[in-house]
């Protein structure tokens, strides 16, 4: 304890125990473990290199920026494409079959944006029952594990923040259904706010302000807590990637998959055609030959805007945060293996809630602290055959990040209608829409009973013969 109160004092950050001897024992041992994870030589030179050397960093991301390439829809891509896609789908078929895939959420993010107070995942999202998006995507991994014949595998990265609430959400549904032995959950990193001089934030009497290290740091926590030895274990070898903001993601797509083991990739990534230049998602970029993500606010104005000779923008790849990882791969960037293949952090200006220096709790209305996170998709550049395959948006993206407005609630519940009457026409049920595909009610489709267009039409033909199953299918 002396000893680490020493290194802190020595580095400037000696107030960081200034109420220690205050403290109830166990908020004693929990900021000594607190500031014993933490690196303070790291939070220095970030401070210096992010905090007061910023500047030229949009010109150097500019600078030798290209469009990257992707593997188009069948639709978009020419002869011989629905052939390559009935293959891909086949060989992610045969792996899922295998047991070889586990889906992976990434659900450590504070959810600020959406004013939600609990974990995102807790978060209900479907147009009639108000299903949390846990719930979803639990239901998806359910149907997923019977249509191949195999429990499905499924990790969950959770922070500081969120973890024992995140744990106690499931237990209190059963797990959705899922067998509890099949749901990992394992906490991600955490680094501490610091102010424009590098002095740590102290969120409370004794109590660092800390945040999650960011998605990238689930490269890491996959690693540390032991997740790439039990994937090993069970047999699997692809990780499917998944925010936990979209509930029309297909978790675990057999022709992205199968488009990642054919081309022997160490990490592969979902794209759609941004719908306007100034739409919020990284976009796929390559430079001397390899891919990357630039951010949506790293993206020069002028590239965000520049057009091609058809007048299509000509940085469209937009990223919706879908990968697929070679668990090979997460464990040689996680694990530190590979000492050249680090994830740089990026920096975060943000509202810090802080205790001031005569002990008053303040609640900034401007932004006051730094935050350090790393972005998952900086590990493109280091993957062996990276590859970049088209999707289609509707049923692969609607996000719920902001209360109102874009990417909203009340977006997404609309894009999951649309979905279900895309679905419930192609089955040849007459159901008038309005002119954006909108049903005239809201309705919602069970992932258990489809939870795709083909599946869908099975299923309801099947329905001419029997009951329907409770739940499956709700009509409002
Ligand atoms: C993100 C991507 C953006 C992409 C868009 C698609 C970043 C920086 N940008 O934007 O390129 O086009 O999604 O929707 O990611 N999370 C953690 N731990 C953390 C931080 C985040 O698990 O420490 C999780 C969140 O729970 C969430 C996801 O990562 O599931 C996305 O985080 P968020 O910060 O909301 O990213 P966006 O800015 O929306």
């Amino acid at each position: 304890m002396n000893e680490l109160r020493a290194h802190y004092e020595a580095n400037g950050q000696g107030h960081v125990f200034a109420d220690f001897e205050t403290l109830p024992e166990a908020a004693q041992r929990t900021l000594l473990e607190h500031a014993a994870a933490i690196d303070l030589a790291e939070i220095a030179a970030l401070h210096r290199e992010l905090v007061v050397g910023d500047g030229a960093r949009a010109d150097a991301t500019a600078a030798g920026l290209e469009p990257a390439d992707f593997i188009p829809l069948p639709r978009s891509g020419g002869t011989g494409y629905p052939g390559l896609w009935q293959e891909a789908t086949r060989c992610g078929e045969e792996a899922l079959r295998a047991g070889r895939v586990a889906a992976f959420t990434v659900a450590g993010g504070q959810g600020t944006r959406l004013g939600f107070d609990g974990p995102k995942g807790s978060y209900g999202v479907t147009p009639v029952l108000g299903k949390s998006l846990f719930q979803v995507f639990a239901e998806k991994i359910l149907a997923a594990s019977r249509l191949y014949g195999r429990p499905i595998s499924w990790y969950l990265l959770t922070s500081v923040l969120n973890h024992d609430e995140t744990v106690a959400f499931f237990e209190r549904h059963g797990y959705f259904g899922l067998d509890p032995e099949r749901v990992h959950f394992f906490n991600q990193g955490f680094m501490p706010a610091v102010d424009a001089e590098g002095r740590i934030l102290m969120s409370d009497i004794g109590k660092i302000a800390l945040s999650p290290d960011g998605h990238g740091g689930s490269l890491r926590a996959l690693v540390r807590s032991g997740s790439v030895r039990r994937m090993e274990a069970e047999g699997i070898d692809t990780i499917s990637y998944f925010q936990v903001d979209n509930p029309l993601v297909r978790c675990l797509d057999p022709a992205f998959i199968g488009f990642h083991l054919m081309n022997d990739s160490e990490l592969s990534s979902k794209m759609v055609p941004k719908a306007y230049p100034e739409e919020k998602v990284g976009v796929f970029c390559q430079r001397d030959g390899k891919p990357l993500v630039v951010e949506y606010s790293d993206l020069p104005d002028a590239l965000m805007r520049e057009t091609d000779a058809q007048g299509q923008l000509r940085f469209r790849a937009g990223s919706i945060a879908i990968h697929v990882f070679a668990r090979g791969f997460v464990d040689r960037l996680g694990g530190g293996g590979d000492a050249a293949a680090r994830l740089p952090f990026h920096l975060a200006h943000k509202k810090v809630p802080f205790l001031d220096e005569a002990g008053v709790l303040r609640n900034p209305d401007s932004p006051n602290g730094y935050k350090f996170e790393m972005f998952v998709f900086d590990a493109l550049p280091f993957a062996k055959n990276p590859v970049i395959v088209e999707t289609e948006r509707r049923d692969d993206f609607s996000p719920v990040k902001n209360a109102e407005g874009l990417d909203s609630p009340r977006t997404c519940r609309d894009d999951q209608l649309r979905q279900f009457a895309r679905w419930t026409q192609a089955a040849g049920v007459p159901l008038d829409t309005d002119e954006t595909g909108l049903p005239p009610f809201a309705f919602e489709v069970s992932p258990l009973f489809a939870d795709t267009e083909e599946r869908f039409i099975t299923a309801w033909e099947r329905l001419a013969h029997r009951p329907i199953p409770t739940g499956g299918l709700v009509l409002v």
